[in-house]
């Protein structure tokens, strides 16, 4: 009976210090956890206010480092992309050896080339296809540009890519102008993104998708690139890589017309041309912050089936690399002095000594000038860079869209402005 009791006081005993044992340790357990989470915690806030220090950093670099006019850059590097040997890259260091200003992803530089035989520079933008984080260089691509398919046999191909291919060494010495543009990526935000890229349009979303890879962010990105075929793929490989570094980044490649190999070897994802369709089926919602650039065709139909979607326009981001230098033929009615008709707004061209009646169809004043022979120097046709800068000897513009930059008092940007009432323009 002693023994009975003695055994079961003991188990009491021993059951007592076990529960006291397991309370210890749960509440060892759940302090641990408690410090895990904390420091958890801990650590995504400081990755947070970092990530916010080095924006807010490179914000101000941007304004601190970035130069007005040219600034001279010189070639360390060309690399072909792509297998057909038409895309280009070139890689710029700046020649004075001082720091380059973070740009956006998207963005552009615009170049100012002697080309010989050229009357004067020859002015084209190309974007910036590069990591913003690599502060040492720029890297741009260039896509070789032949004549039109259905052009004569004496139009040449385009005078800048070209001049890029054939005559532009590593060591050369060339004019750029500071990064610029408005198609770049919302770096403050944190919604998934669509980066679309068709052709060369590849670059300027290949430099969204690199930012964000290098500044590790947690969004969630697609990137589709359409392409005709693996002869014409560029910076695949790049691609791959990134995509593969981050879990949160998904790549889907179009061909629209697949070789023989290309179909066996699964080089991509989908056959055809890129569509919205398409995107529904990887993306699932039309929650997403969408990027765009590529041939006009493509983009017209995939922005216009956005909004269909009910994508709402300012989730909907775009850029076209337009032909810079494609004169339209002055048209046999373009007159010496052609006069308006008291209503209409006349356009007076002072220094060619030519008149037009102001027209809708022309768009925007630059066109107009270019229908009536007169010649004026463009670059992005866009309000970005410049380069089309004409004084207003009498009247107003007012602009289709708002200039990037204000052009200097008493000038107007033609590429993206119209007459607002008779105007003489220094051309
Ligand atoms: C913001 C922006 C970013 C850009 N980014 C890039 C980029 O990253 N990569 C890239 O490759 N491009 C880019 N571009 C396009 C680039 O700026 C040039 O427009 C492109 O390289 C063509 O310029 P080019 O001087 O070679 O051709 P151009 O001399 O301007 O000629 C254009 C076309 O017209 C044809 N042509 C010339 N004369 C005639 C004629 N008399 N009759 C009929 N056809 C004629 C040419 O053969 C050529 O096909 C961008 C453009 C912009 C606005
Ligand atoms: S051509 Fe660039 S601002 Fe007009």
């Amino acid at each position: 009976m002693m023994l009975a009791l003695q055994i079961g006081g003991g188990f009491i005993v021993i059951a007592a210090l076990l529960q006291a044992g397991a309370g210890a340790i749960a509440q060892v357990a759940g302090a641990l956890r408690k410090r895990s989470m904390d420091q958890q915690r801990l650590a995504f806030f400081k990755k947070q206010t970092d990530i916010l220090i080095n924006r807010a950093e490179a914000d101000r670099q941007r304004n601190v480092l970035t130069w007005s006019g040219k600034r001279k850059f010189r070639v360390i590097k060309r690399q072909l992309e792509n297998r057909v040997g038409d895309i280009c890259s070139f890689y710029l260091a700046p020649h004075d050896g001082g720091s380059l200003p973070p740009f956006l992803p998207g963005q552009f530089l615009t170049f100012e080339l002697s080309i010989p035989d050229q009357p004067r520079p020859v002015v084209r933008c190309y974007s910036l296809s590069g990591s913003p984080e690599d502060r040492d260089f720029y890297r741009i691509s260039v896509r070789r540009q032949g004549p039109p398919p259905s052009a004569g046999p004496d139009v040449p191909g385009g005078l800048s890519s070209n001049f890029f291919h054939n005559n532009i060494k590593e060591g050369d010495v060339i004019d750029v102008m500071a990064p610029n543009g408005k198609f770049h990526l919302d770096v403050h935000s944190d919604r998934p993104v669509a980066l679309i890229g068709g052709g060369v349009g590849l670059t300027p979303v290949l430099s969204m998708l690199k930012w964000l890879a290098d500044t590790n962010s947690h969004r969630e990105a697609w990137f589709f690139y359409a392409v005709r075929n693996g002869e014409d793929v560029a910076c695949i490989d790049e691609i791959r890589e990134t995509i593969n570094n981050n879990s949160n980044f998904h790549l889907v490649v179009l061909y629209s017309e697949p070789a023989e190999n290309d179909v066996s070897e699964k080089n991509c994802d989908c056959q055809g041309y890129l569509s919205v369709d398409v995107m529904k089926n990887y993306l699932g919602t039309s929650n997403y912050e969408f990027y765009i650039c590529g041939p006009p065709p493509m983009m017209d139909a995939v922005t216009t089936s956005l909004k269909e979607w009910g994508v709402p326009e300012d989730d909907i981001h775009f850029e076209a690399f337009g032909p810079a230098s494609v004169k339209k033929t002055a048209p046999a009615g373009a007159a010496e002095s052609a006069p308006g008709d008291g209503e209409a707004k006349t356009v007076s061209f002072a220094r060619s000594n030519k008149s037009a009646p102001w027209n809708e169809a022309a768009e925007t004043l630059l066109d107009l000038a270019e229908e009536c022979g007169v010649q004026i120097a463009s670059g992005c046709r866009a309000g970005n860079c410049g380069t089309c800068a004409t004084a207003v000897k009498e009247g107003k513009v007012t602009y289709v869209t708002p200039p990037t930059s204000q052009p200097a008092k008493g000038t107007a940007l033609l590429c993206i402005a119209c007459p607002d009432g008779d105007i003489v323009l220094d051309a």
